[in-house]
């Protein structure tokens, strides 16, 4: 079992198949689909995509849980779908750079937003993949409709690299110098790893 990375106010965990169904339910709202440039998939489909998530190297996932929802004292393996809210995911897909991840963020439980899980998950995901994966590079491709996932990313040091009219998305990206990543670890606080 992978590592789970407990933050402040959310905890990082390895995407397991008793995730899927919630997972599934999520993406059947238009909404999410459009705001993550997804297609829509079949419960099978999901399940296949589970598979991918697990065994590919070049794709890392984890579901958010909020803190607020776990029940008891966390124990690194089990799901708590209740408490799922979003997930968080890197692909190292740049032929020419294995150093570079493009990142997503979805918070999808909308009771959950607006917490600062996002800004959370997305800065332990990326010093996780520095890291782990020697990422000294992020990218992140963005509706240009999408104004809270814009402010995001934006707000963590993102800057705007280029703009597609076809796809009507922005491109971003983020250096992860050492003094960078010291600068990002500083607003995550303590991070627990659970193994
Ligand atoms: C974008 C999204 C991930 C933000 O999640 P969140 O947990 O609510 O965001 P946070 O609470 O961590 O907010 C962090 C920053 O994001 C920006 N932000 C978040 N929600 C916003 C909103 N409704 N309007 C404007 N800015 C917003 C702000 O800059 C905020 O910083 P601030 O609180 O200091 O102002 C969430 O709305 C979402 O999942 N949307 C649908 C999926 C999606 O668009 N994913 C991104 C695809 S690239």
């Amino acid at each position: 079992m992978a590592v789970s990375l407990e933050g402040d106010k959310v905890i990082l965990v390895p995407y397991m198949k008793e995730h899927v169904p919630k997972y599934h339910q999520w993406m059947e709202d238009p909404v999410l689909l459009e705001a993550t440039a997804s297609e829509p998939l079949t419960l099978d489909q999901e399940y296949q995509m589970h598979l991918s998530w697990t065994q590919d190297p070049h794709k890392k996932t984890f579901i958010l849980l909020d803190k607020d929802l776990v029940e008891g004292k966390f124990v690194h393996g089990d799901p708590y779908v209740e408490a799922m809210v979003g997930d968080v995911n890197i692909y190292m897909n740049d032929l020419d750079n294995p150093q570079l991840a493009e990142v997503e963020i979805m918070i999808a439980e909308l009771k959950s937003r607006g917490k600062g899980l996002a800004k959370e998950s997305v800065l332990m995901m990326m010093s996780h993949a520095v890291e782990n994966y020697g990422i000294n590079i992020f990218r992140a491709k963005i509706g240009k409709s999408n104004g809270p996932s814009l402010s995001l990313f934006r707000k963590l040091g993102f800057e705007d690299i280029s703009y597609s009219e076809i796809f009507k998305e922005m491109t971003l990206e983020l250096p992860v110098t050492k003094p960078k990543l010291e600068e990002l670890q500083q607003l995550i606080g303590h991070v627990v790893r659970h193994t």
